[in-house]
């Protein structure tokens, strides 16, 4: 996975389609990104916030018991043992180190499940810098621990009350408000998705995932390499940062996606939210609302680099439902004593019903990343047990 051609696209995906008075924001962050990247000092501050600050390297865990009934060998690389309980920690601590670099005060971010809003409001407090933070007033209720946690770190949350009051209509209006305060604001996007360079630097922040988890397989495994390579997909942060650690090598990629918001599964190209990608739509073209359990999920797109690796038939795109979903919750907290987010156990669900049959072979290994932790999920899980 490389970086983007010409006018940051990933094959025909991608691009900077914003009101043209983002465009000089979008090219500032290009180049300070750029600048950062190859600078060993900007390098050496993330590494060194990634260990002593939010715990990396997490461990790959084989699931023992889970592997043993499916006949597959499971192994978990652990984003649910991050700070803040998911991997949003890794790009937000990049992109907070960015906007001090370039000087700006303040975070503005969207966040559906919280987690990435709880990230930020985390970095943002690390650093000395005010955060604001939109969420659809939906995600609100069902995530009402993470509000509660990022007002506790000193965040600004605004709801979101437009259209599904998800986390389409949360980063529609985070952008439409950094319109209006981009000499002082930076907007810290939460996933492989927006005007270029966003789903470019994102990925190469959670880049550390795939890195990480290469090494470990290849002390765990055998082969070295899994056979196959499962994460799930909201707008494919986690997925994108762990398939670049294995697009090198025959690793089969696999990025499971909500039934209810199936960019790519049930979806066409359009341009939604800076860029151009596959996202979920009627016969006339109207963005649909998208439908999941799993609010970090629940987003009608997917970031343009997963669009260009389907084209390309490098990773595999599929489908589980809710009810899926709430059973390989269950079965990974009782088989293993872990007790997923409802985002990662889109990935689990796929192993669940896949294992044993043409599509995941009896004796294949597996890595699945575990993006986050379930303690957040609590109340969901409450109103439908
Ligand atoms: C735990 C967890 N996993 C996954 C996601 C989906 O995001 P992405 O596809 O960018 O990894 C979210 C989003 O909020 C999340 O909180």
């Amino acid at each position: 996975m490389r970086e983007p051609g010409a006018n940051g696209r990933f094959g025909e995906f991608g691009g900077r389609f914003v009101p043209e008075s983002l465009i000089p924001a979008c090219a500032e962050v290009e180049e300070a990104f750029r600048d950062a990247w190859a600078d060993a000092g900007f390098r050496r501050d993330l590494d060194r916030l990634l260990t002593v600050y939010a715990g990396r390297p997490t461990p790959v865990t084989p699931a023992w018991r889970l592997s043993a009934e499916l006949g597959v060998d499971v192994l978990l690389k652990r984003e649910d043992l991050a700070h803040t309980g998911s991997h949003k920690i890794n790009n937000v601590l990049g992109q907070a180190l960015l906007a001090v670099r370039m000087g700006r005060t303040r975070l503005i971010a969207e966040t559906g499940a919280g987690q990435h809003g709880v990230a930020t409001a985390t970095a943002a407090a690390l650093l000395g810098l005010s955060a604001t933070v939109f969420m659809g007033g939906k995600d609100m209720a069902r995530q009402a621990l993470n509000v509660h946690r990022m007002r506790l770190l000193g965040a600004e949350v605004v709801e979101v009350t437009s259209g599904s009051r998800t986390l389409k209509d949360a980063t529609s209006e985070a952008m439409r408000h950094w319109v209006t305060c981009v000499d002082e604001a930076y907007y810290c996007i939460g996933s492989v998705m927006g005007p270029h360079p966003y789903p470019w630097m994102v990925r190469e922040f959670q880049r550390v995932i795939g890195a990480e988890a290469r090494a470990q397989c290849a002390a765990e495994l055998p082969k070295a390499v899994p056979d196959y390579v499962v994460a799930c997909v909201g707008g494919g942060s986690n997925a994108a940062g762990t398939f670049a650690g294995f697009a090198d090598t025959g690793a089969q990629l696999v990025g499971v996606e909500a039934a209810g918001g199936a960019a790519i599964s049930n979806g066409g190209v359009a341009i939604m939210h800076g860029h151009r990608s596959y996202a979920i739509q009627d016969a006339d073209g109207q963005i649909l609302e998208a439908e999941s359990i799993a609010a970090g999920l629940d987003y009608p797109g997917i970031g343009p680099e997963h669009a260009h690796l389907h084209e390309l038939g490098r990773a595999r795109y599929v489908t589980v439902t809710d009810g899926e979903v709430v059973d390989a919750v269950k079965r990974l907290a009782r088989s293993e004593g872990i007790l997923p987010a409802l985002e990662s156990a889109h990935a689990v669900a796929w192993v669940l019903r896949a294992a044993g049959t043409a599509e995941l072979p009896a004796g294949s290994t597996v890595l699945i990343t575990l993006s986050g932790r379930g303690d957040k999920d609590s109340n969901s899980l409450m109103e439908i047990q």
